[in-house]
């Protein structure tokens, strides 16, 4: 379809479908995730549902996009299931839901990339009063959904491509050169210890529901990004190699993310694990600290730099969230690109201004709501990331069950051969006809109503 854009290669998809993938899930949240779900053990269970649950979810979204060159709910539409456009329309609201939430933190980290380099290390330990101070994150926040909006807006190989094609490399050049320095410091390989020494006693079923839910949003699936971009890929390439290179990105990077983030944390500590920091926190209050004990000069060099990756990471994924509205806003809708960015940037900016204001600013958004038998009160943030966690199992148990019983494997299968000459006659293929009818749709299913029952209603089947 001329004007809907396309990647130029299978290199370009890769890197802005991993690029979308990478994020500050696997920067700020996977490291504290690992920790607190017992180390290797969780790593472990990580890579299971990687490759076993969101491997096919992310084959059939691909599958569905490129089939039809359509949008999230023009996907369905296109395929003649116009009532399974649902998936569609919830995911465009997931991915409104995210970003607004998102585009804050990104915008967090933004500031923060200015602290570190005018070496003001104590933001940290004002960890608190930085962000509630919204004059400030607001502004941030206002410069970091401006990039997005840019790079969107510039469309599918002019924008979102090439922004992958230089942040990504960058990217891992970074993470790279910060591992290898972090690896070199006293007590190094008490904080590798730490982070994978499995303890199997800490895994119960709540950390695999985090488990899987950390899976589905690392890998961006569920709410038809991978549709969108997939409808930008070309017939030439191979689906299934093609998921299989995203998912050894993402995993890979979060996995050095940690390697990365505990020598520096045990090095600061001089060695002692005892009261680290978990979760949030840890990044934005703990890490300034880490960096002043480097010195002022190398401390607020390397925080900096810490800073300004993890910006990068978010700025990649704030694209792939935002594309999703705004592709179907211009295919459906007819609208040109640059506007229907900008009009898309700015509701959705508005709706995080809630989040902006829910820590600390603004006691209604910061104690947002306390849920059935919770000890006390979320804040309007996290209330929207347990929100999404379920849109997102939800959506992915919908779009496997739809490519499994209402399009059928067949068609799915048709398309993927498409680009892989040996699929036919190949396992992959058995065991896509399988995960797509029983294996995601029964496990997903279940899970879903797991995560939904832990969430909310603080039923912990097992503790
Ligand atoms: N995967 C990204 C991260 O780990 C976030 C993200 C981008 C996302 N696009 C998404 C999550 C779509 C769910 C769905 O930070």
């Amino acid at each position: 379809m001329a004007g809907r854009g396309n990647f130029s290669n299978r290199l370009g998809f890769i890197l802005a479908a991993a690029g979308s993938a990478v994020g500050l899930g696997n920067i700020w949240k996977f490291p504290f995730e690992v920790e607190a779900g017992g180390g290797a053990a969780f790593v472990l269970i990580y890579l299971i549902f990687c490759f076993l649950l969101c491997f096919p979810v992310m084959v059939t979204e691909i599958a569905i996009g490129r089939k039809t060159n359509k949008n999230a709910v023009g996907a369905f539409n296109a395929l003649g299931y116009n009532k399974w456009n649902i998936i569609g329309k919830m995911g465009i609201l997931a991915g409104i839901v995210i970003l607004s939430f998102y585009n804050v933190v990104a915008g967090w980290a933004l500031g923060y990339f200015f602290e570190m380099a005018q070496g003001n290390f104590s933001v940290g330990k004002e960890f608190g009063s930085y962000v509630a101070n919204v004059s400030t994150t607001g502004v941030y926040a206002v410069i970091f959904m401006a990039f997005t909006a840019y790079v969107v807006s510039r469309g599918v190989s002019a924008g979102i491509e090439k922004g992958a094609k230089i942040l990504m490399p960058t990217l891992i050049i970074m993470i790279l050169g910060l591992l290898g320095y972090s690896l070199t410091l006293p007590n190094a390989m008490t904080g590798v210890k730490y982070y994978l020494i499995p303890e199997f006693s800490e895994l119960n079923l709540k950390t695999i529901g985090g488990a899987l839910r950390q899976s589905f949003f690392s890998l961006s699936l569920g709410m038809g990004t991978i549709i969108t971009y997939g409808s930008y890929l070309s017939k030439k390439e191979n689906i299934i190699s093609s998921t299989v290179s995203v998912t050894f990105f993402d995993v890979g990077i979060a996995f050095l993310a940690g390697l990365m983030l505990f020598p520096l944390v045990a090095y600061s500590t001089g060695g002692d694990m005892s009261d680290v920091q978990g979760g949030a926190g840890l990044i934005f209050a703990a890490l300034p600290s880490v960096f002043e004990s480097l010195g002022t000069g190398l401390g607020s060099l390397l925080g900096a730099f810490f800073f300004l990756l993890l910006s990068f990471a978010a700025l990649t994924s704030t694209v792939s969230l935002l594309e999703v509205p705004v592709s179907y806003v211009v295919d459906e809708h007819k609208i040109s690109r640059p506007k229907a960015t900008a009009i898309t940037a700015a509701i959705i900016f508005i709706a995080g201004l809630p989040s902006l204001v829910g820590n600390g600013y603004s006691e209604m958004f910061t104690s947002f709501v306390t849920y059935v038998g919770a000890e006390g009160p979320v804040g309007f943030m996290d209330f929207l990331g347990h929100l999404a966690d379920c849109m997102l199992l939800l959506g992915g148990f919908l779009i496997v069950t739809f490519a499994g019983y209402v399009w059928k494997k067949e068609n799915l299968n048709e398309e993927i051969a498409i680009g892989y000459e040996g699929y036919e006659n190949s396992r992959v293929k058995v065991f896509i006809g399988f995960a797509v009818r029983y294996l995601c749709p029964a496990l997903l299913g279940l899970l879903f109503i797991m995560v939904v029952l832990s969430n909310f209603f603080g039923v912990d089947i097992i503790n």
